[in-house]
């Protein structure tokens, strides 16, 4: 691997780092490499537990593995850096199912998926480095490439992915339903996973907005989501978190007013930073007298705070992910007319809501998923030329997943939680510095928090 990464470190301060890098196409591939896996044998190890006493730390593990074959239409990646989604925590908890199974039905599907149905799932649905090998089939990409991938595997057999590929009936979660993931530090992709890298963001950086910069764009902006337009008050759940520090972005971006929602001043701060205005700490509220009821008292206190924050009016779009605790909230203070755009449920996917609220006053709850490749690569570009920034606030070695995942897991992180893979250190990849010197500090609002 070592012959790699110095072929990728001759890159650095180079004048011209595309031809320094397209040498990696003579180079050998690692017969195997170190990625992040659970194991199949271990996927009951948490069973009687609470769900926040599963402990990532001891269910991740850095393994060696044999490296893939690059089949037809894929690529294989040097991972130079990724990044924690709350996908693996989920996975590295074995909730709400093990994500072997998700493996076995993959490989039952045709000779190339079957190399994904292992007895370790590398992990990872996010990742930005090099091209080392293209498959048969593809021209857009070659070796040397410097890349971010996207996590959307499709296969696209199937008439009804041909609109929005998000509809393919063999839609999967790279590095989630599909083995090979990004946290690792080499991955195999299909070669439409893939988009340029931002020019001026270090390798972690450009790695860590990838699934929640997507699926935010896609929940709030696209036409298949909140199709949300200039002057729309946005009310967003998780507002200095992973996919909510993209929403306040695309919401700031966009003109519309975002009504950030967190937990702790300091998150708070964030948003403010980020040049949201209008914020609630919703440390005060509890949404639910107990585990069968809920407090429509405080979900009318909740309404009378935002309406105080914004001069009088309920939000137009609720951006959605918490689930189970705060739908009921959601649905209730929507405008009329008002949509609420969910892609989650965290904190528990049986909701509940009082559907008065949402017919007599013609509301619409969106279901949205990930993204298209045509919606990622939009939202990638926004990043690309400065206009969203990643919210990237530490980064730990590869063999610290699990802490980072713990991170996540315990809602103890702010922002995004990076790790480096084959990068020896951070800060290492910025191509344009600069347009990085244009946009440091808000690349940097994050750092360190
Ligand atoms: N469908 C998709 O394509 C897709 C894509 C990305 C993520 N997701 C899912 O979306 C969820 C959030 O992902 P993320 O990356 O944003 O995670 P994250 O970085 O952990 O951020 C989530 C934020 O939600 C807030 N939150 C947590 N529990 C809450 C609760 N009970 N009530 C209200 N707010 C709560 C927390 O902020 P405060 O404590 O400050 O309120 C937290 O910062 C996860 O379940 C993830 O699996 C789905």
């Amino acid at each position: 691997m070592q012959h790699i990464l110095d072929a990728i470190m001759q890159a650095e301060g180079a004048t011209d780092p595309a031809a320094e890098l397209r040498a990696v196409a003579d180079l050998p591939v690692p017969a195997s490499y170190r990625g992040v896996v659970v194991r199949s044998d271990e996927a009951e190890m948490f069973d009687g537990l609470a769900t926040r006493d599963k402990d990532p730390r001891k269910s991740l593990h850095v393994q060696e593995v044999p490296t893939p074959e690059v089949g037809p239409g894929e690529a294989l990646i040097a991972v130079m850096g990724s990044a924690v989604n709350y996908n693996t925590v989920w996975t590295s908890i074995f909730e709400p199912v093990s994500t072997f199974g998700f493996l076995r039905r993959y490989g039952r599907l045709n000779s190339l998926s079957r190399r994904h149905d292992l007895p370790y799932h590398v992990v990872g649905s996010d990742a930005a480095g090099v091209v080392l090998k293209v498959g048969p089939g593809v021209s857009k990409w070659k070796p040397g490439d410097e890349v971010v991938a996207h996590c959307l595997s499709v296969e696209l057999e199937d008439a009804a992915g041909h609109d929005d590929t998000m509809l393919d009936p063999q839609q999967r979660i790279w590095g989630f339903e599909t083995n090979y993931g990004g946290l690792a530090e080499l991955a195999l992709v299909k070669a439409n996973q893939l988009m340029p890298k931002p020019a001026h963001l270090t390798w972690e950086e450009a790695a860590c907005p990838g699934l929640v910069n997507s699926t935010a764009y896609r929940q709030l902006v696209s036409h298949h989501g909140a199709q949300m337009k200039q002057g729309d008050i946005v009310l967003i759940w998780g507002a200095s978190g992973g996919l909510g520090s993209y929403a306040v972005q695309f919401a700031l971006n966009g003109g519309a007013t975002p009504v950030c929602v967190v937990s702790s001043p300091q998150k708070a701060d964030l948003c403010r930073a980020m040049g949201a205005e209008l914020v609630i700490d919703r440390s005060s509220y509890r949404f639910w007298k107990d585990e069968e009821t809920q407090d429509p008292a405080e979900w009318r206190r909740f309404g009378a705070e935002i309406r105080s924050l914004t001069g009088g009016e309920d939000p137009d779009i609720v951006f959605e992910h918490p689930g189970r605790e705060t739908f009921g909230a959601s649905v209730f203070v929507a405008k009329r007319g008002g949509t609420i755009v969910t892609c989650a449920s965290t904190s528990g996917f049986m909701h509940q809501y009082d559907n008065r609220y949402l017919w007599m006053n013609l509301k619409r709850i969106v279901g949205s998923h990930f993204a298209n490749y045509r919606e990622a690569w939009e939202a990638n570009r926004l990043i690309a030329r400065g206009r969203i920034h990643p919210t990237l606030s530490r980064s730990y070695p590869l063999e610290q997943t699990g802490q980072a995942a713990h991170d996540v897991h315990r809602n103890t992180h702010q922002g995004k939680v990076g790790v480096l893979c084959l990068a020896p250190e951070a800060g290492l990849g910025v191509r344009d510095p600069q347009l990085r010197a244009r946009h440091e500090q808000a690349i940097n609002r994050f750092r360190d928090q």
